[in-house]
Order: C-alpha cells, then sequence, then structure tokens
C-alpha cells in the first residue's frame, strides 16, 4: 500500500500526488481547471508566478469554499526575483495572487547557474537567506527547491543553516535523474516529479502503452503510479476533466517488479532538455 501523504525532513505531511499548472491557461480554464481538481479530491497544487495563473488560481480556491488547513499549495520564485529583498517581496505577491495568508511550500523555480552569474552561488545563497527568514517567520511551512542538480545542492547546503526540504525535478520513464534523486534520499530531501508525463510526450510510446493495457490504466496513470512507486511525487497537469480526475485514480493498483524495472531501464526519451546548467532565461 502507498502512502497518500509524505513526511517532509521538518515533519510536515505532503499529498504524494500533485495537480500541476504550468501551461495551463489564465483566466476561465485555470479556474475552472482547479476547481475540478479540488472536487476531484486532490489537496496538492503547484503553482509558480511565471505561469502567470496565480489570480485564477487564487479566485479558484477563494470560490471553491475549501478548508485551507486541508490543502497544500506550492509556489516558486521566478529567476528575475532572486536576492534577498526582492525574494521577500515576490513571495507578498504570490501570497496576495493567491489569496493565502501562508504558503505550504515555497521553491527556488530555477538555480543560478555559472553560465550566467560568476557569483551564482552566493545569489542562491543570498535568496535562500529569504526562504529562511519566512520560514521562521511561519510564513511558509517547508521551503525548497527546483531544478537543482548536485552541486547546486551540495553548495546551498554548504552556504546555510536549514537544508531544502524539496527538490522539484523533471523525472518521467526515460529520463530519470539518478544522481540527483540519489543525492536527494542521502540528504534527506523529498523529490517532486514535474512533467510525470515528459508534457504528454510519454503517451505514445509503445513499451508504455503496452504495459498500461496489461493493467488496464491509461499510459498517464502508468506513469504517475510508476513515480509514486520510485517514492517521487508527481505533479501531473491538465485542464481536462476526464483526465484530471483520471491522473489521481492511481491508488487501486500496483506495478509489479518486473515492470517496473522495464520502465526504469527505459532509454532517454521525452525529456524537455531544459538543463539547469545551461538554461539563459
Ligand atoms: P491537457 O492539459 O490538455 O488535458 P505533464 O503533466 O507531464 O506536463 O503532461 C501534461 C500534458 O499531458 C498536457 O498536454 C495534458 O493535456 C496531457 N495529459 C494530462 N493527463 C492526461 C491523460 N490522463 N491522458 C492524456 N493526456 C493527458
Amino acid at each position: 500500500m502507498l502512502n497518500k501523504t509524505v513526511k517532509l525532513a521538518n515533519g510536515y505531511e505532503i499529498p504524494s500526488v500533485g495537480f500541476g499548472t504550468w501551461q495551463t491557461p489564465d483566466g476561465a480554464t485555470a479556474v475552472a481547471a482547479v476547481k475540478e481538481a479540488l472536487s476531484d479530491g486532490y489537496t496538492h497544487l503547484d503553482c509558480a508566478a511565471v505561469y502567470g495563473n496565480e489570480k485564477s488560481i487564487g479566485k479558484a480556491l477563494k470560490e471553491s469554499g475549501y478548508d485551507r488547513s486541508r490543502l497544500f499549495i506550492t509556489s516558486k520564485l521566478w529567476n528575475t526575483e532572486r536576492g534577498y529583498d526582492k525574494t521577500i517581496a515576490a513571495f507578498e505577491k504570490t501570497l496576495a495572487d493567491l489569496q493565502l495568508d501562508y504558503l505550504d511550500l515555497y521553491l527556488i523555480h530555477w538555480t543560478a547557474n555559472a553560465k550566467q552569474f560568476p557569483n551564482w552561488r552566493e545569489i542562491n545563497a543570498d535568496t535562500w537567506r529569504a526562504f529562511e527568514y519566512l520560514y521562521e517567520q511561519g510564513r511558509i511551512k517547508a521551503i525548497g527547491v527546483s531544478n537543482f542538480k548536485t552541486h547546486h545542492l551540495e553548495a546551498l547546503i554548504a552556504d546555510s543553516k536549514i537544508k531544502p526540504m524539496v527538490d522539484q525535478i523533471e523525472f518521467h520513464p526515460g529520463f530519470m535523474q539518478t544522481e540527483t534523486v540519489t543525492f536527494c534520499r542521502e540528504n534527506g530531501i523529498a523529490v517532486e516529479a514535474w512533467s510525470p508525463l515528459g508534457t504528454g510526450k510519454m503517451l505514445q510510446n509503445e513499451t508504455l502503452k503496452a504495459i498500461a493495457e496489461k493493467y488496464g490504466v491509461s499510459v498517464a496513470q502508468l506513469c504517475i503510479r510508476w513515480c509514486l512507486q520510485n517514492d517521487m511525487i508527481p505533479l501531473p497537469k491538465s485542464v481536462t476533466p476526464n483526465r484530471i480526475q483520471q491522473n489521481i485514480d492511481v491508488f487501486g493498483f500496483e506495478i509489479g517488479a518486473e515492470d517496473m524495472t522495464v520502465i526504469n531501464a527505459m532509454e532517454y526519451c521525452g525529456g524537455s532538455g531544459l538543463d539547469p546548467d545551461e538554461i539563459d532565461f
């Protein structure tokens, strides 16, 4: 049996499947998608300032009359807002847009990298000091990073007081980022999977189609369940009601060890190509 929540390093619980909102168009579509997700039983929403839809998500949360204490809401600091003071201001803007008075999880969206910044390490540390401050003030229940590879995590851990509790990385069949995941496991960092369906690219994969058929599930459900069985926290995105429903209905079957091995051994495929050391945005 898989748990429906995972304990972070500080004991705070995170629901093991989150609802992704990257590429969800702002306005009525975002409002409807979030309302659908909440009514289907998602309690974990993965948001970010740069997705440009936090106001709509805030509207959906408000109109749904949700019990805030039962929800887990994540947001992320965009790359233009790094540094102590800008981080605090960006956090307040996100909170206002989402119409919330605290966040469950706040992430640095991308590491500053050496390609763009000779002082990348200092930039991350300075940004992280604001995260630590907001965490200590109780404004955020857990703090973490996104798109950090091992050397970025090592530097941040060496330069700060509080270890990140989460790293959110791209993860799907054909792209498992094993080195980063292993480092996170050894350091008590929970790992979230963005694009668990390879932004939809995995859905046409013949190996996955054959395995999904065996279990009587969709390829999307197979990918999400496979993430969970690899101790990842998947964040599938959809704006389509029956897909939103399907993507959280992943607790009624189990992928056998042999099939897990086959999927884990898949050759590289479906990656976004976004390497944190190479990005220039
Ligand atoms: P849509 O949002 O139009 O429903 P990822 O989570 O890896 O980023 O993948 C998101 C993409 O996969 C979106 O294009 C989404 O389409 C599509 N998608 C999400 N869930 C399903 C599903 N259960 N079946 C088919 N396509 C899906």
